[in-house]
């Protein structure tokens, strides 16, 4: 007979559900279920651990039977198929009030779905995104659980005692309703790439047009560390191109395949985003760049092509590194933006009460994305909570003002120079198409009304209206439409 005495129980014990078991066990007063499908990886990581607060079970009977109530279970399996198999295995066994916890990196979608399917048994089902890697899951991810918010009173403390740091304050905080925390996540993720692609651009140019070995970019990257660009993904990407190839003596990075991979987080965000009609082009930009550099066989076919360059003029190697740093922070402040106007959109939409500054307090520590930035944001948001767009806040707006001339100096170079920047020119496009007084979508307007008399409005008279295109153009004319 099983004792319930664990306040917690982790399923799927790979290196994230491990590591968070792990985490949890070390905590005060936390006292962990384990349990996998197969046993092996429980025995070893009971074996590896023995100081840990473990209770192992090899069956789910066992495992669901040593949980005391409400029962609490973090389900760490691969997103998809394997979710919600262990989802209904766990449902069949819980009791109204018990609680499950999605941890993978589940579509919102789905978890909108199996939250209502849950839940409609008494049975909580939260879907909480958790971010931070294998390092992070054990010393302190940022953690964002979707769900009830009478399932946040249990999970709270618990996810609380394991989460990571920031300026005195655990990275968690209940999102919102349903499948909130995973479309933070997904958000989170979208971020991500964004982040990623901008520096990888960043490191080109300085490559390209600077001369700059991947060691001295390294260099650059460890200074620009020290500044407003402060971040985890900075700090690794200086380690990244520190690493030198065991086997040639070659810089890693040029030992590497230049076509990157993803698991399809990123592809999601775009995709919700294009659904939502929120332009999240920078995000989308680093998509298709990883898409982009996996089309071996049109790279090859193409890269003869005439390209017509004019070098970008880099005999002042410290202002370029200068206006390469301010392009990349102007850059980096338009993917966040985007981000944010992300997740407001999908609130609206979804109904959910998402609090933004919360969002970016709890990606201050522990996850992929974590940065002095985020602080800033945070400050934007507690100034005005219902902020239209990151770059109207004060902070922003003389930031990109300040990188503005440097920004369009590099988009230019690196364009006349042949240098593939479509995160850094898409984000000063989307800068240069919101600020725009007029945009040519009025004369959009006009070819959908001309060929599909799709209706369009008029800048000094409500209604809506259709111009008779065809016959004695000198007779042409707007009229009300009943389109
Ligand atoms: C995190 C990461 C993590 C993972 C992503 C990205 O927040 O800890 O985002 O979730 O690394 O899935 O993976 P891809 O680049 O392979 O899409």
């Amino acid at each position: 007979m099983v004792t319930p005495q664990a306040n917690i129980g982790v399923v799927g014990l790979a290196v994230m559900g491990s590591n968070l078991a792990r985490n949890l066990a070390s905590r005060e007063g936390n006292t962990v279920a384990v349990f996998n499908r197969s046993p092996e990886r429980t025995r070893l990581l009971v074996s590896e651990h023995p100081e840990a607060n473990f209770i192992a079970s090899e069956t789910i009977d066992d495992f669901v039977a040593s949980l005391a109530t409400p029962r609490t279970a973090i389900i760490m399996v691969q997103a998809g198929a394997g979710t919600d198999a262990v989802i209904s295995q766990l449902a069949e066994r819980f009791e109204p009030g018990d609680i499950i916890v999605d941890g993978g990196n589940a579509l919102f979608t789905d978890t909108i779905r199996r939250e209502k399917a849950v839940s409609a048994t008494g049975v909580h089902f939260v879907g909480a995104g958790i971010s931070g890697g294998e390092e992070g899951a054990l010393k302190g991810p940022s953690i964002m659980p979707g769900g009830s918010a009478e399932s946040y009173k249990t999970l709270g403390p618990i996810l609380s005692s394991i989460a990571a740091v920031a300026e005195g304050e655990p990275c968690v905080t209940h999102v919102g309703t349903d499948g909130a925390g995973h479309f933070v996540k997904m958000i989170h993720n979208g971020i991500e790439y964004a982040d990623m692609q901008l520096i990888a651009e960043a490191f080109d140019i300085l490559r390209q047009a600077g001369g700059f070995t991947p060691a001295e970019i390294a260099d650059i990257f460890i200074e620009w560390n020290k500044g407003e660009l402060e971040s985890y993904l900075i700090e690794i990407t200086a380690e990244v191109l520190k690493q030198v190839d065991a086997k040639t003596g070659a810089p890693f990075v040029d030992v590497v395949l230049d076509q990157a991979g993803s698991k399809g987080t990123g592809v999601w965000t775009v995709q919700t985003s294009l659904d939502l009609g929120v332009p999240v082009s920078g995000i989308a930009e680093a998509v298709f760049a990883r898409s982009l550099s996996s089309q071996a066989a049109q790279r090859a076919a193409v890269s003869g092509l005439p390209a017509e360059t004019t070098p970008l003029d880099s005999n002042d190697k410290a202002k370029l590194v200068n206006e390469v740093r301010n392009a990349l922070y102007a850059s980096k402040i338009i993917a966040y933006a985007q981000g944010f106007d992300a997740i407001r959109a999908g609130a609206a939409e979804y109904g959910w009460n998402i609090n933004l500054g919360a969002v970016s307090k709890i990606w201050r520590g522990g996850c992929i994305i974590r940065a002095q930035f985020l602080n800033r944001i945070a400050d934007a948001y507690d100034k005005n909570a219902g902020l239209l767009s990151l770059l109207l806040d004060d902070y922003f707006t003389e930031a990109i003002g300040a990188s503005l001339p440097s920004w369009r100096r590099i988009v230019a170079g690196a364009s006349l120079a042949g240098i593939p920047i479509p995160a850094f020119a898409s984000s000063l496009s989307y800068y240069d198409g919101l600020r725009a007084p007029r945009l040519p979508a009025a004369l959009v307007q006009g070819q959908r009304d001309f060929f599909g008399a799709h209706t369009y409005k008029r800048v000094d008279m409500p209604g809506t209206f259709h111009t008779l295109w065809s016959g004695d153009r000198s007779e042409i004319e707007s009229e009300p439409s009943t389109h």
